[in-house]
């Protein structure tokens, strides 16, 4: 049975050899040994003052500046020794990209099965708009449900490799889920905040994984800081206040890159809360072109958030580099509810770098889209992934972008989590 899921995936077969069925971390499956290969992490630098510290040791922001903390691998010696075949046969998921992922030892990688995404061709949509390159990249096929599996496995896979056992999380709610189940896994102890009204299935997620569930009265800004408050020696993986997710965000771009046979589409929309899939993959493109597979070309980094809640979007019209507080925080999109980030400077930056822009959309545009992708592409995407596709339509509309170009909308999660947002019709 096992046999037979791994090969859905269609490993290609190559001269290399096949490692045999090769078993790694309980799945079974004809890949290629990972034996010989390994992790060229070398340090941790921060983003903004450059000081290093060694990634033996646990670190979370800059002790010097409190700015967030990279990964640096030796990319010169990847360049050297890394071919683009020698990806042919690996497993297929994020760890497949090892030479560039931060655990050291293979047996420390925490893995469910997270990435290796399909990049559907939006045909139908498309047509509406008369454009033929318009793609959905659909991260809610990851396990539990959205993109925060890749985060969220390297992370907890680091944090076992650093000694870590107890970790705790604030959240909008897929980071709590993917947190318990990749936590519950390693054997951790597992502690999630996250808002009193966080769609009940991703409560839900973290009561059957055992997390202990701490609800808070507020938003995640809220539910940071009484994990703070609480004073446990639990380890806080906070988006980007904890330097590993961001590397298993990254894997979103590189996979992309290989979709797109090591070229990047024109434009990508992301829908933006605390901006590790925009960062992780900006870093992403960047360490590619260091390597050499692909060129300097990058695609617009475009942020959708909600009129609800729009920090980064407000920063970007104003010109700032860093994004005030936004009070008051509503939108149906749980993810986007993000009021305050302590990565806004990156994710301006890659922005502005990239000549991309950042726009909100409504409630309801969000509310039609769901419906519209759902009915013509038969993805039933989260909320956040939705405002992707109102963002398109509004792009076109005011002519930021144009039909003939490739653009990639991120479906970051399965529609399935926020099943209030559709409505049964009456019983007659
Ligand atoms: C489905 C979904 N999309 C997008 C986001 C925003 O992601 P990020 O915080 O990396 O910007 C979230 C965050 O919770 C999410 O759950």
């Amino acid at each position: 049975m096992a046999f037979l899921f791994r090969l859905k995936y269609n490993f290609p077969f190559t001269n290399q050899g096949l490692g045999g069925v090769f078993s790694q971390e309980n799945q079974v499956s004809i890949i290629i040994s990972m034996d010989n290969i390994r992790s060229y992490l070398t340090h941790l630098e921060c983003t903004n003052c450059q000081q290093q510290f060694s990634a033996q040791e646990i670190h979370t922001l800059c002790s010097d500046c409190g700015k967030v903390l990279f990964a640096r691998y030796d990319l010169t010696s990847v360049k050297g020794i890394w071919k683009k075949s020698d990806l042919l046969g690996r497993r297929n998921d994020i760890w497949r990209w090892f030479e560039i992922m931060p655990v050291l030892s293979v047996e420390n990688v925490i893995s469910l099965g997270e990435g290796a995404t399909p990049l559907l061709h939006a045909h139908s949509l498309g047509e509406i708009h008369d454009a033929k390159q318009l793609y959905i990249k659909d991260e809610g096929l990851n396990p539990t449900g959205s993109f925060k599996a890749r985060g969220l496995s390297a992370a907890v896979s680091k944090a076992k490799e650093l000694g870590i056992s107890s970790i705790a999380i604030p959240s909008a709610g897929n980071a709590a889920a993917a947190l318990a189940a990749y936590g519950s896994r390693a054997k951790m102890e597992i502690h999630v905040f996250m808002p009193n009204d966080t769609p009940a299935m991703m409560m839900r997620e973290a009561v059957v994984y055992d997390a202990n569930l701490h609800l808070v009265d507020g938003l995640i800004n809220q539910a940071g800081q009484e994990l703070k408050a609480s004073a446990k020696n639990w380890f806080d993986v906070s988006t980007l206040k904890e330097p590993y997710r961001a590397e298993g965000k990254k894997t979103m771009g590189l996979e992309l890159a290989e979709q797109f046979n090591w070229s990047l589409p024109e434009a990508i929309i992301y829908p933006t809360g605390g901006g590790t899939g925009i960062v992780g993959m900006w870093k992403a493109f960047d360490e590619l072109e260091q390597i050499g597979w692909i060129g300097s070309e990058r695609p617009q980094m475009i942020s959708v958030q909600s009129e609800g809640c729009a920090p980064i979007v407000r920063a970007f019209e104003k010109g700032d580099s860093h994004a005030e507080l936004w009070e008051d925080a509503e939108t149906i999109a749980p993810g986007m509810r993000v009021p305050v980030a302590v990565a806004d400077y990156l994710m301006l930056q890659i922005i502005r770098e990239s000549n991309g822009t950042a726009l909100t959309v409504s409630d309801a545009e969000i509310h039609s889209s769901i419906h519209r992708i759902a009915s013509q592409e038969g993805v039933f995407a989260a909320p956040e992934g939705a405002a992707t596709y109102a963002a398109y339509e509004k792009l076109l509309a005011n002519g930021h972008l144009q039909p003939e170009m490739s653009v990639v909308l991120f479906n970051t999660g399965s529609g399935m989590k926020t099943p209030d947002l559709i409505t049964l019709p009456k019983k007659t």
